[in-house]
């Protein structure tokens, strides 16, 4: 039983690896999630353990793991499902082509200068792609095209997470996906 008569749409958090996407998307998902709504995550590290689990980190293999992304995040936006999709996703042209295949879409940047991420470093891999033990890492030898019109942008740098969290509830509210 859904008590809230909901549209679909897709926040698409785009952003260096440790600019704090997954931790955004999934505080919006428990915070949705208790408060009735339908909603679903894509999160980069778990698909690649199943949906795209034979892709690597070329170019030709994060496009296809957006393309597959992008299909699964189309079939649930277009059920009236929230869907939060967090992906480093470095291409613009791959982001504009998730957004043509699910329709219903907000790109949300997830904005961190690199110097703060190398800092944070949640998983460890900027010091081993600094270190020359990760070919092609994102932010250190695989380029980052910034979002040029992003729907909305967090700078994660100089806001809590919450902080956060309440401005893509709000920017959801404006545009009628949330009562
Ligand atoms: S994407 O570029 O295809 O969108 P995705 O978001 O699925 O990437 O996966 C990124 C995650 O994979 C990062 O958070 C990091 O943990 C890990 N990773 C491993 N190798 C790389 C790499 N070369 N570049 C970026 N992320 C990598």
């Amino acid at each position: 039983m859904c008590e809230h008569d909901q549209k679909g749409v897709t926040l698409w958090f785009t952003g260096l690896p440790s600019s704090g996407k997954s931790a955004i998307a999934d505080r919006l998902y428990e915070f949705l999630k208790d408060r009735g709504y339908r909603a679903e995550r894509l999160d980069g590290d778990i698909v690649r353990q199943d949906l795209t689990r034979d892709l690597g980190f070329s170019r030709a293999d994060r496009e296809e793991n957006i393309r597959r992304v992008a299909f699964v995040a189309k079939l649930l936006t277009r059920n009236e499902i929230f869907v939060l999709c967090s992906f480093v996703s470095p291409y613009r042209e791959m982001r504009d082509r998730a957004r043509r295949t699910v329709g219903s879409f907000l790109e949300v940047y997830v904005k961190c200068p690199l110097e703060v991420c190398i800092e944070r470093d949640v998983k460890g891999m900027y010091g081993k792609a600094r270190a020359g033990e990760i070919k092609g890492f994102t932010g250190v030898s695989d380029p980052y095209e910034e979002p040029l019109r992003p729907d909305l942008v967090l700078e994660t740098d100089k806001e809590p997470l919450d902080r956060s969290v309440d401005r893509v509830l709000s920017r959801m509210k404006e545009l009628g996906f949330l009562e």
